[in-house]
Protein backbone atom coordinates (compact mmCIF):
# COMPACT_ATOMS: atom_id res chain seq x y z
CA UNK A 1 0.00 0.00 0.00
CA UNK A 2 1.36 3.52 -0.94
CA UNK A 3 1.56 5.97 2.02
CA UNK A 4 -1.44 7.92 0.66
CA UNK A 5 -3.30 4.97 0.79
CA UNK A 6 -2.39 4.06 4.45
CA UNK A 7 -3.36 7.24 5.47
CA UNK A 8 -6.62 7.53 3.98
CA UNK A 9 -7.43 4.27 5.19
CA UNK A 10 -6.18 5.76 9.13
CA UNK A 11 -8.42 8.42 8.29
CA UNK A 12 -11.75 6.21 7.28
CA UNK A 13 -11.00 3.71 10.38
CA UNK A 14 -11.37 6.61 12.69
CA UNK A 15 -14.56 8.35 11.15
CA UNK A 16 -15.73 4.56 10.68
CA UNK A 17 -15.06 3.31 14.82
CA UNK A 18 -15.52 4.31 17.75
CA UNK A 19 -11.96 5.80 19.49
CA UNK A 20 -12.83 3.47 22.54
CA UNK A 21 -13.38 -0.02 19.97
CA UNK A 22 -10.39 0.92 18.16
CA UNK A 23 -7.67 1.38 21.02
CA UNK A 24 -8.84 -2.09 22.33
CA UNK A 25 -8.23 -3.52 19.01
CA UNK A 26 -4.83 -1.54 18.56
CA UNK A 27 -2.67 -4.39 19.93
CA UNK A 28 -4.21 -7.00 17.77
CA UNK A 29 -4.39 -4.95 15.15
CA UNK A 30 -0.37 -4.36 15.02
CA UNK A 31 -0.16 -7.84 15.21
CA UNK A 32 -2.21 -9.18 12.02
CA UNK A 33 0.31 -6.04 10.44
CA UNK A 34 3.68 -7.81 11.73
CA UNK A 35 1.93 -11.34 10.20
CA UNK A 36 1.23 -10.12 6.78
CA UNK A 37 4.89 -9.10 6.88
CA UNK A 38 6.37 -11.96 7.96
CA UNK A 39 4.13 -14.28 5.59
CA UNK A 40 4.01 -12.16 2.41
CA UNK A 41 0.47 -12.12 3.01
CA UNK A 42 -2.74 -9.62 2.05
CA UNK A 43 -6.01 -9.45 3.56
CA UNK A 44 -9.17 -9.15 1.06
CA UNK A 45 -12.49 -8.30 3.11
CA UNK A 46 -15.60 -8.51 1.41
CA UNK A 47 -17.83 -4.73 1.54
CA UNK A 48 -20.13 -6.87 4.28
CA UNK A 49 -17.42 -6.80 7.04
CA UNK A 50 -17.40 -5.28 9.90
CA UNK A 51 -15.56 -1.90 9.90
CA UNK A 52 -13.13 -3.42 12.66
CA UNK A 53 -11.84 -5.44 9.66
CA UNK A 54 -12.73 -3.84 6.46
CA UNK A 55 -10.75 -0.32 7.59
CA UNK A 56 -8.59 -2.17 9.98
CA UNK A 57 -6.38 -4.15 8.49
CA UNK A 58 -7.70 -5.26 4.97
CA UNK A 59 -5.32 -4.18 1.88
CA UNK A 60 -8.56 -4.49 -0.50
CA UNK A 61 -11.86 -4.29 -0.14
CA UNK A 62 -15.14 -4.82 -3.02
CA UNK A 63 -17.81 -6.91 -3.86
CA UNK A 64 -17.15 -10.68 -4.63
CA UNK A 65 -16.33 -9.80 -8.49
CA UNK A 66 -13.84 -7.52 -7.54
CA UNK A 67 -11.91 -9.61 -4.28
CA UNK A 68 -12.03 -12.42 -7.54
CA UNK A 69 -10.10 -10.16 -10.09
CA UNK A 70 -8.10 -8.90 -7.00
CA UNK A 71 -7.17 -12.96 -5.72
CA UNK A 72 -6.36 -13.54 -9.50
CA UNK A 73 -3.67 -11.06 -9.87
CA UNK A 74 -2.33 -11.25 -6.50
CA UNK A 75 1.22 -11.94 -6.29
CA UNK A 76 1.36 -12.61 -2.20
CA UNK A 77 2.24 -15.98 -0.82
CA UNK A 78 -0.41 -16.15 1.48
CA UNK A 79 -4.04 -14.56 1.20
CA UNK A 80 -6.74 -14.49 4.13
CA UNK A 81 -10.33 -13.85 2.90
CA UNK A 82 -12.16 -11.90 5.32
CA UNK A 83 -15.48 -12.89 3.74
CA UNK A 84 -17.31 -16.31 3.19
CA UNK A 85 -16.33 -19.64 2.33
CA UNK A 86 -17.38 -19.32 -1.47
CA UNK A 87 -15.39 -16.18 -1.70
CA UNK A 88 -12.39 -18.31 -0.49
CA UNK A 89 -13.02 -21.13 -2.81
CA UNK A 90 -13.05 -18.91 -5.52
CA UNK A 91 -9.74 -17.16 -4.77
CA UNK A 92 -8.42 -20.70 -4.90
CA UNK A 93 -9.75 -21.54 -8.01
CA UNK A 94 -8.56 -18.27 -9.88
CA UNK A 95 -4.84 -18.47 -7.75
CA UNK A 96 -4.03 -22.56 -6.95
CA UNK A 97 -0.10 -21.73 -6.43
CA UNK A 98 -1.17 -19.24 -2.89
CA UNK A 99 -2.26 -20.54 -0.02
CA UNK A 100 -5.69 -19.20 0.75
CA UNK A 101 -6.75 -18.63 4.34
CA UNK A 102 -10.48 -18.70 5.77
CA UNK A 103 -10.07 -17.87 9.28
CA UNK A 104 -13.52 -18.80 10.09
CA UNK A 105 -14.50 -22.50 8.41
CA UNK A 106 -18.05 -21.90 8.99
CA UNK A 107 -18.85 -18.52 7.20
CA UNK A 108 -20.91 -20.40 4.54
CA UNK A 109 -23.73 -18.67 2.44
CA UNK A 110 -27.73 -19.60 2.52
CA UNK A 111 -27.45 -19.42 -1.43
CA UNK A 112 -24.43 -22.07 -1.49
CA UNK A 113 -25.79 -24.14 0.56
CA UNK A 114 -29.08 -24.34 -1.46
CA UNK A 115 -27.79 -26.30 -4.29
CA UNK A 116 -25.44 -29.45 -5.27
CA UNK A 117 -23.27 -30.60 -7.67
CA UNK A 118 -26.35 -33.61 -7.97
CA UNK A 119 -28.40 -30.67 -8.32
CA UNK A 120 -27.06 -29.24 -11.36
CA UNK A 121 -26.49 -32.77 -13.33
CA UNK A 122 -30.20 -33.30 -12.67
CA UNK A 123 -31.28 -29.50 -14.17
CA UNK A 124 -29.09 -30.31 -16.91
CA UNK A 125 -30.64 -33.76 -17.59
CA UNK A 126 -33.93 -31.70 -17.82
CA UNK A 127 -33.32 -28.65 -19.55
CA UNK A 128 -30.73 -30.51 -22.45
CA UNK A 129 -28.95 -28.32 -24.61
CA UNK A 130 -29.39 -25.32 -22.41
CA UNK A 131 -25.86 -23.86 -20.50
CA UNK A 132 -25.37 -23.16 -17.11
CA UNK A 133 -24.47 -19.94 -15.36
CA UNK A 134 -23.90 -20.22 -11.84
CA UNK A 135 -23.74 -17.43 -9.56
CA UNK A 136 -20.19 -17.07 -7.73
CA UNK A 137 -22.09 -18.05 -4.33
CA UNK A 138 -21.77 -21.85 -4.95
CA UNK A 139 -19.41 -24.77 -3.66
CA UNK A 140 -16.26 -24.72 -6.23
CA UNK A 141 -18.28 -28.97 -7.15
CA UNK A 142 -21.54 -26.44 -8.56
CA UNK A 143 -19.29 -24.23 -10.24
CA UNK A 144 -17.39 -27.49 -12.01
CA UNK A 145 -20.62 -28.41 -13.31
CA UNK A 146 -21.60 -24.91 -14.44
CA UNK A 147 -20.49 -23.39 -18.17
CA UNK A 148 -19.74 -19.96 -16.70
CA UNK A 149 -20.48 -18.18 -13.28
CA UNK A 150 -21.60 -14.34 -12.49
CA UNK A 151 -21.63 -12.22 -9.79
CA UNK A 152 -24.65 -9.34 -9.00
CA UNK A 153 -22.68 -7.47 -11.39
CA UNK A 154 -22.21 -8.94 -14.53
CA UNK A 155 -25.29 -11.49 -14.47
CA UNK A 156 -27.46 -10.03 -17.36
CA UNK A 157 -24.11 -9.47 -19.30
CA UNK A 158 -22.84 -13.21 -18.93
CA UNK A 159 -26.10 -14.54 -19.70
CA UNK A 160 -26.44 -12.48 -22.82
CA UNK A 161 -23.13 -13.28 -23.83
CA UNK A 162 -23.83 -17.02 -23.92
CA UNK A 163 -26.30 -16.49 -27.34
CA UNK A 164 -28.44 -19.04 -26.11
CA UNK A 165 -32.57 -18.79 -26.46
CA UNK A 166 -32.65 -20.57 -23.08
CA UNK A 167 -30.37 -20.17 -19.84
CA UNK A 168 -30.21 -22.46 -16.59
CA UNK A 169 -29.60 -19.51 -14.38
CA UNK A 170 -29.17 -20.93 -10.47
CA UNK A 171 -29.16 -20.89 -7.70
CA UNK A 172 -31.05 -17.33 -6.89
CA UNK A 173 -34.68 -16.61 -7.76
CA UNK A 174 -34.39 -13.27 -7.17
CA UNK A 175 -30.98 -12.20 -8.78
CA UNK A 176 -32.44 -14.68 -11.95
CA UNK A 177 -36.30 -12.87 -11.06
CA UNK A 178 -34.33 -9.51 -11.76
CA UNK A 179 -31.92 -10.66 -14.52
CA UNK A 180 -35.71 -11.93 -15.93
CA UNK A 181 -36.89 -8.63 -16.31
CA UNK A 182 -34.22 -7.19 -18.27
CA UNK A 183 -33.83 -9.79 -21.30
CA UNK A 184 -35.48 -11.75 -23.89
CA UNK A 185 -33.38 -15.32 -23.09
CA UNK A 186 -35.18 -17.70 -21.43
CA UNK A 187 -34.20 -18.29 -17.81
CA UNK A 188 -34.97 -21.51 -15.70
CA UNK A 189 -34.08 -20.77 -12.15
CA UNK A 190 -33.81 -22.78 -9.00
CA UNK A 191 -35.21 -22.07 -5.20
CA UNK A 192 -32.19 -20.29 -3.84
CA UNK A 193 -32.49 -17.32 -1.72
CA UNK A 194 -30.19 -15.21 0.60
CA UNK A 195 -31.58 -15.31 4.03
CA UNK A 196 -30.07 -12.00 4.58
CA UNK A 197 -32.16 -9.75 1.48
CA UNK A 198 -35.13 -12.27 1.18
CA UNK A 199 -36.30 -10.78 4.76
CA UNK A 200 -36.88 -6.99 3.38
CA UNK A 201 -40.00 -6.28 2.49
CA UNK A 202 -41.45 -3.80 -0.30
CA UNK A 203 -43.65 -2.20 3.16
CA UNK A 204 -40.61 -1.56 4.62
CA UNK A 205 -39.59 0.28 1.72
CA UNK A 206 -42.59 2.20 2.03
CA UNK A 207 -42.56 3.08 5.53
CA UNK A 208 -38.68 4.36 5.10
CA UNK A 209 -39.98 6.79 2.40
CA UNK A 210 -42.55 7.92 4.64
CA UNK A 211 -40.52 8.47 7.37
CA UNK A 212 -37.72 10.08 5.50
CA UNK A 213 -38.98 11.96 2.58
CA UNK A 214 -36.69 12.49 -0.43
CA UNK A 215 -34.83 9.27 0.81
CA UNK A 216 -33.35 7.87 -2.59
CA UNK A 217 -33.04 3.84 -2.01
CA UNK A 218 -30.50 1.47 -3.21
CA UNK A 219 -30.96 -2.19 -3.53
CA UNK A 220 -29.32 -5.38 -4.05
CA UNK A 221 -30.29 -7.45 -6.85
CA UNK A 222 -30.62 -10.82 -4.19
CA UNK A 223 -33.97 -8.73 -2.66
CA UNK A 224 -37.58 -9.84 -3.64
CA UNK A 225 -39.45 -8.30 -6.46
CA UNK A 226 -41.57 -6.45 -4.54
CA UNK A 227 -38.36 -4.79 -2.88
CA UNK A 228 -36.84 -4.18 -6.08
CA UNK A 229 -39.66 -2.44 -7.47
CA UNK A 230 -39.60 0.40 -4.73
CA UNK A 231 -35.78 0.73 -5.51
CA UNK A 232 -34.12 4.06 -7.18
CA UNK A 233 -31.73 1.94 -8.36
CA UNK A 234 -30.50 -1.54 -8.18
CA UNK A 235 -26.45 -2.86 -8.05
CA UNK A 236 -24.07 -5.05 -6.78
CA UNK A 237 -22.51 -3.66 -3.37
CA UNK A 238 -19.69 -2.41 -5.40
CA UNK A 239 -22.59 -0.76 -7.95
CA UNK A 240 -23.98 0.82 -4.78
CA UNK A 241 -20.80 2.61 -4.12
CA UNK A 242 -19.97 3.59 -7.76
CA UNK A 243 -23.71 4.51 -8.15
CA UNK A 244 -23.18 6.71 -4.85
CA UNK A 245 -20.69 8.47 -6.11
CA UNK A 246 -22.42 9.59 -9.65
CA UNK A 247 -25.57 10.33 -7.97
CA UNK A 248 -24.74 11.71 -4.68
CA UNK A 249 -28.05 11.81 -2.56
CA UNK A 250 -28.48 13.69 0.17
CA UNK A 251 -30.04 10.53 1.71
CA UNK A 252 -29.50 7.06 1.04
CA UNK A 253 -30.75 3.80 2.03
CA UNK A 254 -28.29 0.65 1.39
CA UNK A 255 -31.02 -2.25 1.17
CA UNK A 256 -27.96 -4.93 1.75
CA UNK A 257 -26.25 -6.16 4.97
CA UNK A 258 -26.13 -3.40 7.08
CA UNK A 259 -22.20 -3.46 7.43
CA UNK A 260 -21.82 -2.16 3.84
CA UNK A 261 -23.50 1.86 4.86
CA UNK A 262 -20.94 1.50 8.17
CA UNK A 263 -18.07 1.19 6.19
CA UNK A 264 -19.09 3.53 3.10
CA UNK A 265 -20.33 6.78 5.17
CA UNK A 266 -16.19 7.12 5.36
CA UNK A 267 -16.59 7.79 1.97
CA UNK A 268 -19.04 9.95 1.45
CA UNK A 269 -19.31 12.49 4.45
CA UNK A 270 -21.82 14.69 2.63
CA UNK A 271 -24.30 11.54 2.50
CA UNK A 272 -26.98 10.72 5.43
CA UNK A 273 -27.25 7.00 5.81
CA UNK A 274 -30.81 5.80 6.81
CA UNK A 275 -29.64 2.34 7.99
CA UNK A 276 -32.48 -0.55 7.64
CA UNK A 277 -30.17 -3.56 9.49
CA UNK A 278 -29.96 -7.03 8.28
CA UNK A 279 -26.90 -9.16 8.83
CA UNK A 280 -25.27 -11.63 7.36
CA UNK A 281 -24.30 -14.48 10.22
CA UNK A 282 -21.96 -16.09 8.29
CA UNK A 283 -19.90 -12.73 7.53
CA UNK A 284 -19.73 -11.61 10.71
CA UNK A 285 -17.93 -14.99 11.73
CA UNK A 286 -14.99 -13.32 10.61
CA UNK A 287 -12.75 -11.45 13.92
CA UNK A 288 -9.57 -9.96 14.26
CA UNK A 289 -8.60 -12.76 16.37
CA UNK A 290 -9.15 -15.65 13.96
CA UNK A 291 -7.61 -13.53 11.03
CA UNK A 292 -4.52 -13.63 13.42
CA UNK A 293 -4.94 -16.81 14.35
CA UNK A 294 -5.06 -17.84 10.95
CA UNK A 295 -2.21 -15.92 9.62
CA UNK A 296 -0.10 -17.28 12.65
CA UNK A 297 -1.14 -20.81 12.72
CA UNK A 298 -1.51 -20.81 8.79
CA UNK A 299 -5.04 -22.22 9.62
CA UNK A 300 -8.47 -23.24 7.84
CA UNK A 301 -6.63 -23.36 4.62
CA UNK A 302 -8.30 -23.85 1.13
CA UNK A 303 -7.85 -27.55 -0.65
CA UNK A 304 -10.23 -28.64 -3.06
CA UNK A 305 -10.26 -32.05 -5.15
CA UNK A 306 -8.18 -32.16 -7.98
CA UNK A 307 -11.35 -33.53 -9.86
CA UNK A 308 -13.34 -29.92 -9.56
CA UNK A 309 -10.08 -27.72 -9.90
CA UNK A 310 -10.20 -27.41 -13.66
CA UNK A 311 -13.62 -27.30 -14.64
CA UNK A 312 -14.76 -24.78 -11.91
CA UNK A 313 -11.73 -22.38 -12.72
CA UNK A 314 -12.88 -22.77 -16.65
CA UNK A 315 -16.22 -21.25 -15.63
CA UNK A 316 -14.66 -18.47 -13.38
CA UNK A 317 -12.30 -17.72 -15.95
CA UNK A 318 -15.03 -17.34 -18.46
CA UNK A 319 -16.62 -14.76 -16.62
CA UNK A 320 -13.93 -12.61 -15.46
CA UNK A 321 -13.04 -12.50 -19.16
CA UNK A 322 -16.70 -11.22 -20.02
CA UNK A 323 -16.12 -8.60 -16.92
CA UNK A 324 -18.31 -6.35 -14.94
CA UNK A 325 -21.95 -5.45 -16.19
P1 LIG B 1 -21.74 -8.61 -4.16
O1 LIG B 1 -21.13 -9.43 -5.24
O2 LIG B 1 -22.70 -7.58 -4.65
O3 LIG B 1 -20.68 -8.03 -3.29
O4 LIG B 1 -22.66 -9.56 -3.25
C1 LIG B 1 -22.15 -10.67 -2.60
C2 LIG B 1 -23.11 -11.19 -1.63
O5 LIG B 1 -22.90 -12.19 -1.00
C3 LIG B 1 -24.34 -10.45 -1.45
O6 LIG B 1 -25.08 -11.01 -0.44
FE1 LIG C 1 -24.68 -15.36 1.40
FE2 LIG C 1 -26.60 -13.62 1.84
FE3 LIG C 1 -24.50 -13.67 3.47
FE4 LIG C 1 -24.26 -12.75 0.94
S1 LIG C 1 -25.44 -11.86 2.59
S2 LIG C 1 -22.87 -14.16 1.99
S3 LIG C 1 -25.68 -14.10 -0.14
S4 LIG C 1 -26.01 -15.31 3.18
Amino acid sequence: MSVAAIDLRARRFAASVPELERLQAQALIEEIETLKRERNAVVLAHNYQAPLIYHGVADFTGDSLALAQQAARSDAEVIVMAGVAFMAETAKLLNPARSVLLPALDAGCSLAESITAGDVRALRARHPGAPVVSYVNTSAEVKAESDICCTSANALRIVESLGAPRVIFLPDRYLGHHVQQQTGVELVLWDGACEVHQRFSGAQLRGLRREHPGLHIIAHPECPPEVLVEADFVGSTQGMVDHLTRARPAQVALITECSMSDNVAAEFPDIRFTRPCNLCPHMRRITLENIRDALRDMRHEILLPQAVIAPARRALERMLAVGRG
